[in-house]
């Protein structure tokens, strides 16, 4: 019997708002594998913010090609390896990578793919949460242009998110005082409930976020951590302490935006401050992930890190998992699990 494959296709561009009919699900008979291939029986999809960058026409960078209408979405996968013809991946190794949403992929790994040595004592989604890129880009976000020392402030925006939810507590962990914006009366209690913020400021409550971070940090911030972009930058950029460092880490804010990218206010202050600010790819790292995952993991272990996720189930999901995860509907890493 001919194995089918369902996968979820960028069915047009999306106007400024990702809706639900930009996807569509369509199955098709699997291809076959040669030399030099592997096939991936996927098991879960990352949702990762950035990629809704990758949609809009002519978004291709240095860092990736704008995605092509009619094919299976971009996406971070884990699954297994079903079928190999590869003699560097071979049959029953679990992989994270990087192909598309669809139940089964075919690869050659070339491009974004590792082989995962699971931790049996941790839940294997984990390695696309805490374990995975949201992770790794916490972590080297923080620890590399961060730079925590005890005593810092730390605010970071998105903070309930993927990212966000371990970064704030990693940042408590080395001892900073931890300030959270995110959007929502409710997402702010968790936040601080359960994740142990500080502080929280919820940007969507109508008072100014300008005077809200003068009063939680009247002295400025030591480290700003960037996932929003546009104005909330900006107006996080006139609350810098001296020698402070901004964490330049993602723009959610700016990826909807038809047009491009708007420009950032108070980039005088970087100066006056003597601060710096810095743009990453949690990517240039690889050679230092096993530094990541051994922090990670003991914090897992030591039940000192609370590791959010919001799992979809069925490929048919995906779409709308994404754009929940975008506007916020969630909390914590979203995944689907297929
Ligand atoms: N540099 C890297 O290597 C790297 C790697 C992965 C991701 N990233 C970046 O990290 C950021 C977070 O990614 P993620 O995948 O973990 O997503 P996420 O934080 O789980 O989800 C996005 C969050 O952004 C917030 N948001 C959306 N639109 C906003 C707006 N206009 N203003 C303020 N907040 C807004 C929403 O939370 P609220 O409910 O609080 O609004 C939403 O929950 C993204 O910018 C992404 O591109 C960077």
């Amino acid at each position: 019997m001919t194995q089918m494959n369902t996968r979820v296709l960028l069915a047009r561009r999306p106007a400024e708002h990702l809706v639900a009919a930009d996807f569509e699900v369509d199955t098709q008979p699997l291809g076959t594998i040669e030399e030099g291939q592997f096939l991936i029986q996927n098991t879960y999809l990352s949702m990762d913010a950035g990629f809704r960058q990758w949609m809009n026409e002519g978004s291709g960078d240095n860092y990736l090609a704008s995605m092509p209408l009619g094919e299976p979405v971009q996406s971070i996968i884990m699954g297994r390896i079903i079928e190999s013809r590869h003699s560097g991946y071979p049959v029953g190794s679990t992989v994270m990578g990087r192909t598309s949403w669809e139940q089964y992929s075919i690869d050659d790994g070339t491009d974004f793919m590792a082989i995962l040595d699971l931790d049996p004592d941790v839940e294997p989604y984990e390695y696309l949460a805490s374990l995975g890129p949201s992770g790794m880009t916490a972590y080297f976000g923080l620890m590399d242009i961060g730079a925590p020392k005890s005593g810092d402030i730390f605010v970071i925006n998105a903070a309930a998110g993927g990212i966000g939810s371990l970064a704030g507590q990693m940042a408590k962990a080395e001892g900073c005082t931890t300030v959270g914006i995110a959007g929502g009366p409710a997402k702010c209690a968790w936040l601080k409930d359960t994740l142990g913020y500080d502080h929280v400021i919820d940007y969507k409550s109508g008072e100014s976020l300008d005077d809200q971070l003068l009063a939680l940090a009247p002295e400025g911030a030591d480290i700003m951590f960037d996932n929003v972009g546009g104005p909330m930058l900006g107006t996080m950029l006139g609350h810098l302490a001296e020698n402070a460092r901004v964490v330049l880490c993602g723009a959610v804010s700016q990826y909807e935006r038809e047009g491009g990218h708007e420009s950032v206010a108070n980039m005088w202050e970087l100066i006056t401050k003597r601060a710096k600010a810095e743009g990453f790819m949690f990517s240039d790292y690889v050679d230092r992930y096993p530094e990541a995952l051994d922090y990670i993991t003991a914090m897992l272990k030591a039940d000192a890190l609370v590791s959010p996720v919001h799992i979809s189930q069925g490929i048919e999901s995906s779409g709308q998992a994404f754009i929940d995860m975008l506007d916020g509907n969630s909390t914590g890493k979203c995944l689907v699990k297929l």
